[in-house]
């Protein structure tokens, strides 16, 4: 099955899209990339993004028009990506605006059946409410996917996620899997970089400023003091508690040099994730993507940080650390075409395992007989 897979995480750094061939197989699915792209937003609808996220208090016109502008935007970045060829169908994650997990609650944007209209296929979205209706946080969704690309029966491994926020999905050798976000990932050095820019610098390249300075140990300290850092898995969190009112409740970092700050921030990611992963035993392999991976001062502190594992970008399995994300939806969108659960109730918190996703139809019949067909059911 040809399908394209479309996210946009809490970074906002554009429209990651995903062209991939997925083969469902004994165990799994064997996934091939065939081509990735991100597509930065506009500026117009970067601002009213950022606009309608918390703690602005939006309106729902602003909503609606959000909600359409999106869609056109999701729907052009898979037009691209596909190049004249014929998809199947596309996954689509949206945009979250708002994600409260604690209480089942969340919010993704970019209208599908605009999607349908400019690519042409059935698009499967909307894939957190089901989960979220369980009882669930609707987050994190990927470990099913981790599970799928990277279990490995010799060893326990954690496959580490860094977007804005960080997630960490552990893969026990035999056992159950574990996942939760661990915190901040690049969003915090996002934020204090083009803010301290004017805008000029988006994010770290390479974590080049943080490697020219050095890590205020107190501030770290006091960072670290967060409560959600204590707090036991399940648990997720968002631009909510871990944007830039995260930065102003650390004021000590405004006299700090943009190197010193961007050292200290990148070491709260490298100190946070480390921690957690410290807590799982007996994991070997650590597998980097988002953003972070391609960080090499973060990667370096987390190595550092990690002395018994060996820290690895997801490259290094044969899986795109920034198209990881993008990938995994599509995978998600062939589960729900195939009405399967694909969430990890230990995971989420659900009650149970449901089958997530809702889809908007274009030619479903011959779609859902061709799902039949590839899966032998
Ligand atoms: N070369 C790089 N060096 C350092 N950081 C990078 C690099 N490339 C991407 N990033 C970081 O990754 C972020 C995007 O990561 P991504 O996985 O797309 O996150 P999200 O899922 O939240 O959108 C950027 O905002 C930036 O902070
Ligand atoms: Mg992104």
């Amino acid at each position: 099955m040809r399908a394209i897979g479309l996210m946009s995480g809490t970074s906002l750094d554009g429209i990651d899209a995903a062209l991939v061939d997925v083969r469902p197989g004994e165990s799994g699915y064997a996934v091939e990339l065939v081509r990735f792209g991100t597509t930065p937003f506009q500026p117009d609808l970067e601002r009213a993004l950022r606009a309608a996220l918390p703690p602005n208090p939006g309106s729902v016109e602003a909503l609606a028009r959000l909600h359409h502008a999106l869609g056109e935007a999701l729907g052009k970045a898979a037009l691209s990506i596909a190049e004249g060829e014929r998809v199947d169908f596309v996954a689509s994650h949206g945009q979250t605006l708002f994600h409260d997990g604690e209480r089942s609650v969340t919010l993704q944007v970019g209208d599908a059946f605009v999607v349908r209209e400019i690519a042409g296929a059935t698009v499967c979205y909307d894939f957190r409410s089901a989960d979220c209706a369980a009882g669930g946080h609707g987050a994190p969704l990927v470990p099913y996917v981790d599970a799928l690309l990277f279990h490995d029966a010799s060893e326990t491994r954690a496959a580490v996620n860094i977007g804005g926020i960080a997630n960490a999905t552990i893969l026990p050798r035999d056992g159950e899997i574990v996942a939760f976000d661990t915190g901040p990932g690049n969003m915090l050095i996002d934020a204090l970089v083009s803010a301290r820019t004017g805008g000029n610098l988006r994010f770290d390249r390479d974590g080049a400023l943080a490697a020219r300075g050095s890590v205020d140990e107190r501030l770290l300290n006091a960072m670290l003091q967060d409560p959600y850092f204590s707090v036991s898995a399940p648990k997720t969190t968002g631009r909510e508690r871990f944007g830039a009112q995260f930065l102003r409740a650390h004021a000590a970092l405004d006299a700090l040099s943009l190197e010193d700050a961007a050292a200290t921030l990148t070491e709260l990611t490298a100190a946070t994730v480390a921690g957690a992963l410290a807590a799982e035993p007996g994991v070997s392999l650590v597998i980097v993507s988002g953003g972070g991976a391609s960080n090499a001062t973060l990667m370096k502190r987390l190595q550092g940080r990690l002395q018994h594992a060996r820290v690895e970008r997801s490259d290094a399995m044969g899986v795109s650390s920034e198209a990881k994300e993008a990938i995994a939806f599509a995978v998600l969108g062939y589960e729900t075409l195939r009405g399967r659960a694909a969430n990890v109730p230990r995971a989420t918190g659900a009650r149970r395992a449901v089958v997530m996703g809702a889809i908007a139809p274009r030619e479903l019949g011959a779609l859902l007989a061709k799902v039949a067909r590839e899966c032998g059911e």
